[in-house]
C-alpha cells in the first residue's frame, strides 16, 4: 500500500471516529454513532497490519482471536450496571500497553526506527517515551484501583491521610526530575525509576476519591489512556494512534468536565480527593427515627390514574431490577387514559453517563417523552405526581439546603416541588452517596417499599 493511500485510509478513519464521537451525544443516533465506531477501527487496524511489514501474522491473529475471543464474551455477559468497572478495566490495559510499548522501543530502537546514528534513541523520542510511559503507568495502577473499588473488592470510600498532598508533590517531582534525566541520558535507570513512581502515584492520587465522583475519575482515566495512546502513537510514527489517541483524550475530558457541572463540582475540587470521607454532615450521619408514610402498588396506581400529569424518575434501581420495560407498560396505560406522562433524567442518574437513556432506549420509551434535568425542572411545581423509580441522590435536597451535606451543590431533579411523590425502592437504605433523604419523610410523599420490578408490574396489575 502506497503511502498516501495509507494516509488516505487513515484521515477516513479518523472522520469515521469523529462521526462517532457526533453520534455518541444523542440516544437517537448512539446505535449509528458506534456503526462508525466500528467500521474507522476496523479500517485502523486493517491498514496498520497491512503495512506493519511483519512475518508473524499467525501471532497478531492469535493475540486478535484471544482478545477479539474474550472481549464478545465480556460484552455479551457484563451486567448494565458494572460498565463503570470494565470501562476502568480497559483504560488499564490501554494504560498497560504504552508503558510495554515504551519499555520495548527502549530495548530495541532500530526495530521501531528511531535509533541515532550511534542505536541509542533520539532525544525526541525520549521526550516521548517519558510522557507515554508516566501517563500509562499511572493510567494503569489508577484505573486497576478504580475496578477494584467500584468492584466492591476493596473500600469505595476515600482513603485520606495526612501530609497526602505533600507526599503526591515530592514523588510528582522525582518521577519528573528522573524523566528529564532519562530524556538525557536514555538510560534504563531513571526509565525505571520514573516508571516505578508512576505506578506508585497512580494507586495514591486514586485513593483519597471515593463516593460520588467515581465516575469522573473514570472518565478522566478514559481521557489519560487517550494521551498515553498519543504519546506513543508518537513514538511509533503512527499518525493514526496520535489521532485516536488525541479523540479520546479531549472527549474524556470534556466528559470529566460535563459531569462536573452536572454535580456542581470543579474538576480540581474532585482529583484532590476526600470527597464524601468526612462523616457526620447532618444528612450523613446516624440515621434519625422519622416517621413517614408507606403504601402499597395498589395506592400508587391510584394516584397515578387520578393524576393530569405525572414525571418518573429513574436511578440505578431501575437498572439493578431491569424494570425498565414494565415501567414503560405502566406508562403507556397511564397515556392511553389521558395522563400527562415524562420522564426525567439527572445527567448523574445510575451509575455511568447516560444510563438511564440507555434503559429508556432499550424499552423503547419515545425519546420526546425524555426530558433532560434543565427542561423538566420548571414543570415539577405544576405536576401532579413525581414517581421516583429506584433513584435517590438525584432527587435529595440536601444537595440544595444542607451546607454540610457532601452533595451540596450537586443540582437535583426538584422533586420536592411536586404535589405528590411515591418512592419506588425495598427500604429507607442511603443510595450511593450514603446520605438519608429529607423527601422520604415529607407528607406529601409515600413510600412504597418494593423491588422496582415487582413494584411496576403490581402497579400494572393495580391499573389494569
Ligand atoms: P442512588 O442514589 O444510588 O440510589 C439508588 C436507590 O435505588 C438506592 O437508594 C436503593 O435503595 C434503590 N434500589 C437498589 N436496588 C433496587 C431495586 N432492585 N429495586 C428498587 N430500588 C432499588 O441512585 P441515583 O439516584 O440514580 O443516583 C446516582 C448516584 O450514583 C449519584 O450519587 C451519582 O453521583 C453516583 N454515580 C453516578 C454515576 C453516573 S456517571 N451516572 C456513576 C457512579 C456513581 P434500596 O436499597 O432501599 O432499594
Amino acid at each position: 500500500m502506497s503511502a498516501n493511500m495509507v494516509a488516505m485510509a487513515y484521515l477516513a478513519a479518523a472522520v469515521l471516529f469523529i462521526l462517532a464521537l457526533k453520534g455518541l451525544s444523542s440516544p437517537v443516533s448512539a446505535r449509528r454513532g458506534n456503526l462508525f465506531g466500528m467500521l474507522g477501527m476496523a479500517l485502523a487496524v486493517g491498514v496498520t497490519l497491512s503495512i506493519a511489514g511483519t512475518h508473524s501474522y499467525l501471532w497478531i491473529f492469535i493475540a486478535v482471536l484471544i482478545g477479539g475471543g474474550t472481549g464478545t464474551l465480556i460484552a455479551r455477559s457484563i451486567p448494565m450496571t458494572h460498565m463503570p468497572q470494565l470501562v476502568a478495566a480497559m483504560h488499564s490495559l490501554v494504560g498497560l500497553a504504552a508503558v510495554m510499548i515504551a519499555a520495548s522501543a527502549l530495548y530495541n530502537p532500530q526495530a521501531y526506527g528511531i535509533a541515532a546514528a550511534d542505536g541509542s534513541l533520539h532525544i525526541a523520542s525520549r521526550i516521548e517515551l517519558f510522557l507515554g510511559t508516566f501517563i500509562g503507568a499511572i493510567t494503569f495502577t489508577a484505573s486497576v484501583v478504580a475496578f477494584a473499588k467500584l468492584q466492591g473488592l476493596v473500600s469505595g470510600r476515600p482513603l485520606v491521610f495526612p501530609g497526602q498532598h505533600l507526599v503526591n508533590l515530592l514523588l510528582g517531582i522525582i518521577m519528573i526530575g528522573s524523566g528529564v534525566v532519562f530524556c538525557m541520558t536514555g538510560e534504563w535507570t531513571p526509565f525505571l525509576i520514573m516508571t516505578g513512581i508512576a505506578l506508585v502515584l497512580g494507586v495514591l492520587l486514586i485513593v483519597p476519591i471515593g463516593g460520588a465522583d467515581m465516575p469522573v475519575v473514570v472518565s478522566m482515566l478514559n481521557s489519560y489512556s487517550g494521551w498515553a495512546a498519543a504519546g506513543i502513537g508518537f513514538t511509533l510514527s503512527n499518525n493514526m494512534l496520535i489521532v485516536s489517541g488525541a479523540l479520546v483524550g479531549s472527549s474524556g475530558a470534556i466528559l470529566s468536565y460535563i459531569m462536573c457541572r452536572a454535580m456542581n463540582r470543579s474538576l480540581f475540587n474532585v482529583l484532590m480527593g476526600g470527597f464524601g470521607a468526612v462523616a457526620g454532615s447532618s444528612s450523613g450521619g446516624a440515621r434519625e427515627e422519622r416517621p413517614y408514610h408507606t403504601g402499597a402498588a395498589e395506592d400508587a396506581a391510584f394516584m397515578l390514574q387520578n393524576a393530569e400529569s405525572v414525571i418518573i424518575i429513574p436511578g440505578y434501581g431501575l437498572a439493578v431490577a431491569r424494570a425498565q420495560h414494565a415501567l414503560k407498560e405502566v406508562a403507556d396505560v397511564l397515556t392511553a387514559a389521558g395522563v400527562k406522562v415524562r420522564f426525567a433524567i439527572h445527567p448523574v442518574a445510575g451509575r455511568m453517563p447516560g444510563h438511564m437513556n440507555v434503559l429508556l432506549a432499550e424499552a423503547d420509551v419515545p425519546y420526546d417523552a425524555v426530558q433532560e434535568m434543565d427542561e423538566i425542572n420548571p414543570e415539577f411545581a405544576e405536576t401532579d405526581v413525581a414517581l421516583v423509580i429506584g433513584a435517590n441522590d438525584v432527587t435529595n435536597p440536601s444537595a440544595k439546603t444542607d451546607p454540610t451535606s457532601s452533595i451540596y451543590g450537586m443540582p437535583i431533579l426538584d422533586v420536592d416541588k411536586a404535589r405528590h411523590v411515591i418512592f419506588i425502592k425495598r427500604s429507607m437504605a442511603a443510595g450511593y452517596a450514603g446520605l438519608d433523604n429529607d423527601l422520604f419523610y415529607m407528607d406529601k410523599t409515600m413510600m412504597l417499599f418494593s423491588d422496582a420490578k415487582k413494584a411496576c408490574e403490581d402497579m400494572l396489575h393495580a391499573l389494569k
